[in-house]
């Protein structure tokens, strides 16, 4: 999910151009509002339902911070996924699917989190590549935000590497990461550093063809304010400036979670966290644990990419891309 959304949570980073607050209602809202009685059916979108020029058809997913639904356009009945902004801590949808805040502390953040949602939806929408995740629109309804995906059909990398009947060699390991790789290059050129990339993000379609999900922690870079910094990240996928605040984040991020996402094929387990490696690195080099099952100069590209210190990573997907020699 959109990071921004989940950092104006943590970091309660204010925006000047923020709505004037309706505190009367959020407060009438309060009272009503108690997640103990609240109905179960009001947590998503129920199939039917019309929003925009969608019908909703059934939910996808959910997390803490939205949920995305498989829809169809009303017209020409083509499928979509679109992902709906409800960060759950901070707001609940009312019986006319409208979403209103918990409290009047939250509204505040909610709706700093829903313009950030809404710009980074923007950003997506001109990032036009075959392995990224299309977006093609997005609109205002409920009083949330929604963003319209192009719908693909795959299973996610982690529910696949689950699966140990899947053969995991070289080969697809190459299909996979090379054409990854391409799309995480497109990130970097347009200055953007995806910062959750991990075999959950990575929706691989039939012909194994992957397709990067999930810019919800997209940033710019370089990046001089520190404070706009955001701590969300991934256990055994993010790398230490992504763990700690300090340390640029730029294209060796993203390679470090690629590395660490190969490694997981390999292992068929998220690595070992960065943060726990700073202290004591008991992560054994791929080129130990899997010698002689891929070849040598592949593993050495992976350990390369996992190195804990920024700087002893590559530092373009194209020097990464070199090594793997995928
Ligand atoms: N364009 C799409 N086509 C098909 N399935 C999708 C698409 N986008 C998302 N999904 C499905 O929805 C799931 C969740 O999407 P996404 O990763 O973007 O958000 P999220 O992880 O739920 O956000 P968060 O965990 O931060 O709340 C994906 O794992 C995938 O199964
Ligand atoms: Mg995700």
């Amino acid at each position: 999910m959109l990071l921004a959304a989940k950092a104006v949570i943590l970091f309660i980073i204010f925006s000047p151009i923020l709505e004037e607050l309706p505190i009367a209602e959020s407060k009438r809202m309060a009272e009503y509002y108690d997640p103990e009685t609240y109905p179960k059916e009001w947590n998503y979108l129920q199939p039917g339902t019309i929003i925009d020029q969608y019908v909703v058809e059934r939910e996808l997913a959910h997390g803490g911070f939205s949920s995305v639904y498989l829809a169809r356009q009303r017209e020409d009945h083509v499928q979509v996924a679109i992902k709906e902004y409800l960060p759950r801590k901070l707001a609940h949808r009312t019986w006319n699917n409208k979403v209103v805040a918990n409290d009047e502390e939250s509204l505040r953040l909610f709706k700093c989190g829903r313009k950030l949602f809404l710009d980074e939806a923007r950003v997506l929408a001109e990032l036009k590549h075959p392995n990224i995740v299309e977006v093609v629109s997005f609109f205002n309804a409920n009083s949330t935000v929604y963003m319209v995906m192009t719908y693909d059909y795959g299973i996610t990398l982690d529910k696949l590497i689950k699966n140990k009947t899947l053969k995991i060699d070289a080969e697809l390991l190459a299909t996979i990461f090379n054409a990854l790789l391409d799309g995480v290059e497109l990130i970097h050129q347009y200055n953007l550093v995806h910062l959750d990339i991990k075999p959950a993000n990575i929706l691989i379609r039939p012909d194994h063809n992957p397709l990067l999900l999930d810019f919800g922690a997209v940033q710019s870079y370089p990046r001089n304010e520190e404070r706009q910094r955001s701590k969300v990240m991934t256990k055994g996928f993010s790398p230490i400036e992504q763990c700690e605040s300090k340390g640029a984040l730029g294209p060796w991020t993203d390679i470090y979670a690629v590395g660490a996402s190969i490694r997981s094929c390999l292992d068929r387990k998220a690595p070992i966290p960065a943060d726990q490696r700073v202290k004591k690195d008991n992560l054994i080099p791929a080129t130990k644990v899997h010698k002689k099952k891929f070849p040598e100069h592949f593993l050495q590209a992976i350990d390369w990419a996992m190195s804990i210190e920024p700087g002893n990573r590559p530092q373009s997907v194209q020097e990464f891309k070199q090594a793997l020699q995928v």
